[in-house]
């Protein structure tokens, strides 16, 4: 008879049996075993003698037995009017632990684009909404939620969309992503399920591009210039095309009346689908908004937005507007990777967006980004800087010739972290520059990391 219980709530995983020889060899085998695999670590209460031989049915001899033995052996530990306990001794060599990569220094000063401030997120005036969701979120709702998000925040973020970004829809047309990353794999399959071909800017996001490749995204690189995406060159066959209208990223043009309107041609022509990543549109200083590309053409163009640049990466919250073409595909799409979206967190956002507290948020935010861009353009050389009207970060040209990488290491040496124009690119070539963000230092240290950063450059 095989037992295996515990005992005096004490839990030890132990069989004996006695078709299978001596009962105090088969409880000794057990406790080594524990031992050894680390089941049983150093310090853990055995059941006292009395109650093992209950729960395993055994004269209570017999666990003495056992327990003398793995004493004598140094297992465990046998205390006058206290359990019997694993010997710290008997704890088996703790595994190596697998060796972390060696992980570069935290720079002085982050020049690196990317983020927000983070320090800025506006923790108080996101409880209250948090708050608020958890009061009033039915119990029902605490299911699993729509996969294309919860209806509140859809209807939210139509008002939202069509008030700040010209974003023409209804909110039966938004599917909530995480992210505007899940977004464009959302809407790159629902073009041309999973062999979709894709032009993108180049050069374009990096991370973003990353993000598509592992998913059979064919990418088709098309140049950019001052007036943004280069439409007349965008090479026929394309199932979709990857733009960044509001602010290109990273050179930061904004594409041009015509080549909107050419782009809306080309796409009703060629029956070929715009995916407007409208990523950092909130962020503008000297120059007036900009609106969404969907505006324009709301049955051709996929607008996709998210909440990374204005609040925080972290809560992953995306959306994207669909033309109703392309809606039950996308909702399919958006269907298949997961059981839904964090319904508490989407209606925290309805609520922070309704009661405006988004819009305070980023007229705040915009002012101190706006202290930053002033500050880093003056301490840079005139001339020499692009992409500064709007978003979080602007590009440095380097003398012609100058070897992009070299001039980040040398930088990075003075503890500043920047970003290259390279990274960015595909196939174009063009002159060298660094990507300066102003995210993530403050308007005090940028001076001193433009000194190092300068000092740097003149080695
Ligand atoms: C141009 C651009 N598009 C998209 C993304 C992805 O953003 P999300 O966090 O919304 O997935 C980023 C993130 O840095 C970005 O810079």
């Amino acid at each position: 008879v095989s037992v295996q219980r515990s005992s005096h709530g004490l839990e030890l995983l132990l069989e004996v049996s006695r078709e299978r020889g001596r009962l105090h060899r088969q409880i000794e085998d057990g406790v080594r075993e524990g031992v050894r695999s680390g089941r049983l670590v150093a310090g853990t209460p055995l059941p006292s003698s009395r109650s093992l031989a209950a729960e395993l049915g055994v004269a209570r001899s017999v666990v003495v037995e056992a327990y003398d033995q793995l004493a004598a052996e140094g297992f465990i530990e046998v205390r006058p009017r206290a359990l019997p306990r694993v010997a710290a001794a008997a704890a088996p060599p703790p595994a190596a632990p697998a060796k972390p990569p060696a992980a570069e220094p935290e720079p002085r000063y982050d020049l690196r684009p990317g983020a927000p401030d983070l320090a800025l997120f506006p923790r108080a005036d996101w409880l209250r909404s948090v708050r608020a969701a958890l009061l009033e979120i039915p119990d029902a709702e605490l299911d699993y939620g729509p996969p294309e998000g919860a209806l509140q925040l859809r209807a939210t973020l139509a008002e939202y969309l069509g008030r700040v970004r010209g974003v023409r829809c209804a909110p039966g047309a938004l599917v909530v992503c995480h992210g505007v990353a899940q977004a464009m794999l959302v809407a790159a399959r629902a073009v041309a399920g999973r062999r979709a071909r894709v032009a993108v800017e180049d050069p374009g996001h990096a991370d973003v591009r990353a993000s598509l490749e592992p998913h059979d995204v064919d990418l088709v690189p098309v140049p950019v210039d001052d007036d943004g995406l280069q439409v007349d060159a965008i090479p026929p066959g394309v199932d979709a095309v990857l733009v960044t209208p509001a602010h290109q990223y990273p050179m930061g043009a904004v594409l041009t009346a015509e080549r909107r309107a050419a782009l809306v041609e080309r796409s009703r022509e060629e029956d070929f689908w715009i995916l407007e990543d409208d990523y950092d549109a909130e962020h503008r200083y000297d120059r007036a908004p900009i609106g969404a590309m969907q505006g324009l053409a709301p049955d051709r163009v996929v607008s996709m937005g998210s909440v990374s640049k204005t609040l925080a990466p972290a809560l992953r919250l995306g959306w994207m507007a669909v033309p109703d073409e392309l809606l039950d595909a996308a909702l399919a799409e958006r269907a298949s990777f997961d059981r839904g979206l964090p319904t508490l967190d989407q209606l925290a956002l309805a609520e922070f967006i309704a009661r405006g507290a988004l819009d305070r948020h980023v007229r705040r935010s915009r002012r101190h980004y706006r202290r930053r861009r002033d500050a880093l353009v003056a301490a840079l050389p005139a001339g020499r800087t692009g992409g500064v009207a709007a978003g979080l970060h602007m590009t440095l040209a380097l003398p012609a010739g100058a070897d992009e990488r070299a001039a980040q290491a040398a930088i990075r040496a003075r503890g500043v972290a920047v970003d290259v124009l390279g990274r960015h690119r595909i196939a174009s070539t063009g002159p060298p520059a660094l990507l300066l963000g102003y995210g993530r230092i403050s308007e005090a240290a940028i001076p001193p990391a433009v000194r190092a950063l300068a000092g740097a450059l003149e080695d």
